[in-house]
């Protein structure tokens, strides 16, 4: 019986180390120096390479090192009765809740305005916008969507969400499904996109969804990079529809060096770092899978394959 790890993130030994600190005796191993495969039962992956799955006859769960699964679940090679976990932990719920009032904050206050303002050494001062008065919209609300929108809530900033489901007991308005999104999106001033990748919701930061938005609205997409239609928010940007946007995450990572994105100063760049799993933190959950998959028992965590998340 042996757990594998086979990611692209350059912490496998990190990974490998703080497993078997926790879980003494237990055998990890690192793809693609894997030995046995049928020796795999349990594995721990982050952009696994495409039906690489297939390989271990005796698989039974996949962990995804982050709260996203697409990058697993979009390969069709799985086999239906593998099953597939996430992580939910309050460090990572509260880091992409700090990224996101960053850039919320920096926009009302014009950072990026003022910081280009400061390399020419240019004097001029903008009203700044005030929470009251500034509508956010959460697509998504999940553990992420949830926890950022009650700390809006309390900096006095009027919220809406819009989820699949309806919510109780949030005292957040929540619009639900494509019949209630263009009503979700009515006066929203900043947009912030913390939707799972799922077929349904591939490139729904598109034209059609920035028209509705209010005029000179900023958008905030630390989901997927598939979420949104590059060119149309270009086009926005360029028609004023949009003021500004902050990306984290982004179709092609590394974003390639000559993507017009870069060159663009309504544009904020990071590079998928909102937030970024613990390795301690987490590893104590992925092993309660483990032990969970060795008893037959219901894993933490578990994203429907159905839904897609
Ligand atoms: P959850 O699964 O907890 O929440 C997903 C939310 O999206 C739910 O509210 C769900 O609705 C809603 N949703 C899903 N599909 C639809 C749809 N078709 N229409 C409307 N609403 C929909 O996910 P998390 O909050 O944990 O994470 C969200 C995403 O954030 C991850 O999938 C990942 O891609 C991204 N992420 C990015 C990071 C970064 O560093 N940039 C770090 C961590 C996560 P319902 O509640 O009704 O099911
Ligand atoms: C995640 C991510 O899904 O880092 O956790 O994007």
């Amino acid at each position: 019986m042996a757990l594998v790890i086979i990611s692209n993130k350059g912490n496998e030994q990190v990974w490998r180390e703080q497993l078997i600190k926790l879980y003494p005796g237990l055998d990890v191993r690192i793809y693609p120096d894997d030995g046995k495969k049928e020796d795999i039962e349990f594995a721990l992956a982050w952009n696994p390479p495409k039906g690489v799955f297939t390989s271990y006859p005796n698989l039974k769960c996949i962990a995804s090192t982050g709260a996203g699964v697409d990058h697993i679940i979009k390969d069709a090679s799985i086999p239906e009765d593998v099953k597939i976990s996430r992580v939910i932990d309050q460090r990572l719920t509260k880091d992409m809740t700090a990224y996101i009032l960053t850039y919320i904050l920096a926009f009302m206050r014009s950072s990026a305005k003022y910081k280009n303002q400061q390399d020419r050494g240019y004097w001029q001062r903008y009203q700044y916008r005030v929470p009251e008065s500034t509508r956010i919209g959460i697509m998504g609300m999940g553990e992420l969507g949830r926890h950022l929108a009650q700390k809006l809530l309390t900096l006095g900033f009027p919220v809406a969400g819009w989820a699949r489901s309806p919510k109780a007991n949030l005292n957040v308005q929540i619009y639900t499904g494509e019949d209630q999104f263009k009503e979700f999106l009515r006066d929203v001033k900043i947009l912030v996109c913390l939707l799972p990748l799922t077929e349904e919701t591939r490139d729904i930061l598109s034209k059609n969804t920035f028209n509705q938005l209010s005029e000179g609205a900023y958008l905030i997409n630390v989901a997927r990079g598939e979420h949104l239609v590059e060119k149309d928010l270009l086009e926005a940007l360029e028609q004023g529809q949009l003021a500004g946007a902050c990306l984290d995450v982004f179709r092609t990572e590394p974003l390639p060096a000559d993507h017009p994105f870069w060159a663009n100063e309504k544009i904020t760049i990071t590079p998928h770092v909102a937030s970024i799993t613990s390795v301690q933190n987490v590893a104590p959950q992925i092993l309660e899978n483990y032990r969970r998959m060795l008893a037959g028992q219901p894993l933490l965590n578990e994203v429907s394959r159905d839904r897609g998340y």
